[in-house]
């Protein structure tokens, strides 16, 4: 980069305000300017981005939308596993396979986040939820993943077992060490070619004002991953998109890396949206009850467009309404657990619109406690206060600008799909304990059904994702019995 080209990057920042980016500038030796330069090269226009962090203030500060305003989709885009009968399932399984035999699926991983929560140093995908197994999240999903590919294989007599690509999205922080984890368990079994990492986008940290960028370090400022709505942006600035379409792969089923029991290419949910002509399609559990702090997939009425709500944003009436046909159930109960499908099409002809604007893809902001340099000592700290915002861009914004009629919702049994690691163990819920137990409890009511029997009634067993991916399989173990810890 040429000095001419340095001083055009700190002209540009110094005309949005950030003076302070440069505050130490020049006390830095050549290579840390360059590093600070290079930084900040990346960003294109500092004045928009500022700009942008001020409509992303308001945003989240202006009134939600009415609640009225919301109500269940048409059940035209809807279906329930829980209440199909068996020739509908085994429709869409069987469409699910045969795309899956013709190298059309390939599965997106999102595993960019950085579990504050949960407090691990290394990427939630490396966690051992203390199976009897000490399997990771990660080895559970490659291991799903080469199921599929034997069923599709004996399913359809093919010479060779199909190669399904897993392509992962990985951040900064992450990135380094779920490559290695990856690489030093040598891919699960799976091919090195079927996996390709890519990385999310960063966006920088702000003062709490959202007027200036911190810094971290006398030649770097913060940044923070984009949110899992930077999948989009992601998914065209690493060529991804091309990737997909070079490959003639046609449907993605999309998943976060901490759902312990994800059901990973799951054939039933890719033949729903090749049966129904969905160019999107989400599965959603339902909402325990009415005080779960869960997003509900829902209609908007006035746009006619799908869209998520969190829960805070609807009344406490609408949040309790019963089904006017099944006073049994809530009336909005179609929880998120952001999973899943898109047609490689919808893509290709949505994510250059997408990424183009706030409008489909807002600024969300989040408080948070930031390390940085403190401006006025000088000096590095940690603060135990929020001391910032960093901006996120949420992965379901874009809903709405999906037509009605090509949007699918597909209801799953919570207890067979949907197991979130979230917190570590000691809060109540969506910790390593609880993914243990559900993972445990669904194998063992697989073996229970298919006739196995436990020595005492509370034993737990553990079904290797080799043995069977969801429940299938396992009639061997029929008068068979076993004990509390066995893996199967
Ligand atoms: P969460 O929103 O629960 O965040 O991620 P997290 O990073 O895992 O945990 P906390 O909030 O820091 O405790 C849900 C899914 O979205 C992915 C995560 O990897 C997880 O699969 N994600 C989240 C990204 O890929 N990138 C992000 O920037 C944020």
């Amino acid at each position: 980069m040429t000095v001419e080209s340095h001083q055009t990057i700190i002209d540009s920042f110094k005309k949005a305000n950030q003076d302070q980016i440069f505050k130490y500038y020049d006390e830095l030796n050549t290579n840390e300017q360059n590093q600070l330069i290079e930084q900040l090269s990346k960003i294109e226009n500092p004045t928009d981005l500022i700009n942008t962090v001020e409509k992303a203030i308001k945003h989240s500060s202006s009134n939600s939308e009415e609640s009225s305003n919301f109500t269940q989709l048409p059940n035209e885009q809807t279906a329930s596993t829980l209440d199909l009968d068996a020739q509908v399932l085994n429709h869409w399984s069987d469409l699910g396979f045969e795309a899956i035999s013709k190298g059309e699926v390939a599965i997106l991983l999102m595993a960019g986040g950085q579990g504050t929560r949960l407090g691990s140093s290394d990427p939630k995908g490396c966690f051992n939820i203390n199976l009897p197994s000490k399997k990771s999240l990660f080895e559970i999903q490659a291991e799903k993943i080469l199921k599929t590919e034997k069923l599709t294989q004996s399913k359809f007599n093919l010479l060779e077992k199909p190669e399904i690509m897993w392509y992962i999205m990985t951040s900064g922080p992450t990135r380094e060490s779920t490559e290695k984890f990856f690489k030093s368990n040598k891919f699960f079994g799976l091919s090195s070619n079927q996996i390709k990492f890519f990385n999310q986008g960063t966006l920088p940290c702000f003062n709490l004002e959202g007027n200036k960028i911190l810094l971290n370090s006398k030649n770097s400022i913060c940044e923070s991953p984009d949110g899992n709505g930077g999948l989009y942006k992601a998914l065209k600035d690493n060529k991804i998109i091309e990737d997909l379409n070079n490959k003639k792969i046609k449907h993605i089923h999309m998943y976060c890396v901490d759902n312990s029991l994800v059901k990973v290419a799951d054939p039933i949910f890719i033949g729903f949206a090749i049966d129904k002509k969905f160019d999107l399609a989400t599965k959603v559990v339902r909402k325990r009850d009415s005080t779960e702090s869960v997003g509900l997939i829902v209609l908007n009425k006035k746009l006619k467009r799908p869209c998520v709500i969190e829960y805070s944003e609807i009344s406490k009436e609408l949040t309790e309404k019963l089904d006017p046909l099944d006073n049994q159930l809530l009336f909005l109960r179609a929880a998120n657990i952001v999973n899943h499908y898109y047609s490689v099409d919808l893509l290709t002809k949505m994510i250059p619109k997408w990424i183009s604007s706030q409008e489909y893809l807002p600024f969300h902001i989040a408080k948070k406690k930031i390390p940085s340099i403190n401006l006025k000592t000088n000096e590095f700290y940690k603060p135990t206060e929020p001391n910032g915002i960093k901006l996120e861009q949420f992965i379901f914004d874009v809903f709405p600008s999906v037509e009605l009629s090509k949007f699918g919702c597909l209801e799953v049994d919570r207890s067979e799909e949907f197991s979130p690691l979230k917190n570590a163990d000691g809060s109540k819920n969506d910790t390593p304990t609880t993914c243990k137990n559900h993972y445990l409890n669904r194998g063992t009511k697989w073996v229970k059904t298919n006739g196995g029997i436990l020595e005492n009634e509370s034993d737990l067993v553990e079904v290797n994702p080799l043995t069977s991916y969801s429940g299938e399989g396992l009639e061997f173990v029929k008068g068979k019995t076993f004990k509390n810890g066995d893996i199967i």
